[in-house]
């Protein structure tokens, strides 16, 4: 049995991520700042670590739970992820930092930290989105985003034969980060789904299981889309 660990497990994608690849035979490690995360890995017997995955301490944390779970890290999945959403005359520097530190910067320190202690044929799988395409009012996160396409196409022929280095780009997924959008934007956005509804976080973790798998032993570099057709649209407004 290997170990799989997911960041930003308390709720959400993450969480859908968690219970899939837990069906699936691993045991997990769940990951978040969030502390309703041990109630997540209370209801999956997984190792919880209230941890920020954008601070050294929070990363060796997660290190050292690696190796207090005694088996080897199969699977690696970066899910944690933040918005800070603005047009480009009200984006602080702040919000820009935080979503490029968090989705980007820790996503590649974390899976530095971790590459040595992963299994071989190891699987990493890091969330990114459709929003890398371009978004007005997501100028911060569309950049992070595009960012983890870059970095998962470069990791995985860093690590390569060993470990193998794919994303999901979610389109309109039914999570808190959307339900914080005014209800007319999301309305919108579903209209121009070409499946005409949202995704649920199912839909997201079925694919990445299906990347952590052996059936996906020839498949690393990759993005795969899960946005209900829609990374067709490049130029709409705000949406993840
Ligand atoms: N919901 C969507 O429509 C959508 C679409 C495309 C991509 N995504 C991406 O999917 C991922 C999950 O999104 P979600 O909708 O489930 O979001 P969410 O806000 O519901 O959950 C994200 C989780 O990550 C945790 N987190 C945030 N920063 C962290 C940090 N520094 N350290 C540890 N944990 C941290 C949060 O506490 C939270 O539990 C994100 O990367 C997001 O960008 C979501």
């Amino acid at each position: 049995m290997t170990i799989a660990l997911v960041t930003g497990a308390a709720r959400g994608i993450g969480a859908a991520i968690a219970h899939r690849l837990a069906a699936a035979g691993h045991r997990l490690v769940l990951v978040d700042l969030n502390p309703a995360v041990r109630d997540s890995a209370a209801a999956m017997d997984a190792v919880a670590v209230e941890a920020d995955i954008a601070t050294a301490p929070g990363r060796a944390a997660i290190r050292d739970a690696v190796h207090a779970a005694g088996e080897p890290l199969g699977v690696l999945v970066n899910n944690a992820g933040i918005t800070r959403d603005a047009l480009v005359a009200d984006l602080t520097e702040d919000m820009f930092r935080q979503v490029t530190r968090i989705n980007l910067g820790a996503t590649y320190e974390l899976t530095s930290a971790l590459a040595a202690d992963m299994a071989d044929d190891g699987a990493v799988v890091n969330i990114g989105s459709r929003a890398h395409l371009g978004n007005v009012g997501q100028f911060n996160y569309a950049m992070s985003k595009a960012g983890i396409v870059g970095l998962t196409r470069s990791l995985a022929l860093a690590y390569a034969p060993r470990l193998r280095v794919n994303a999901v780009a979610p389109g309109f997924i039914a999570t808190d980060m959307t339900d914080a959008m005014p209800v007319r934007v999301r309305e919108r956005i579903v209209s121009r789904v070409p499946l005409r509804k949202p995704g649920r976080p199912e839909d997201i973790a079925g694919a990445v299981a299906w990347l952590a798998s052996p059936e996906a032993r020839y498949v690393t570099g990759q993005l795969v889309y899960c946005c209900g057709g829609r990374s067709y649209g490049t130029t709409e407004g705000t949406a993840t």
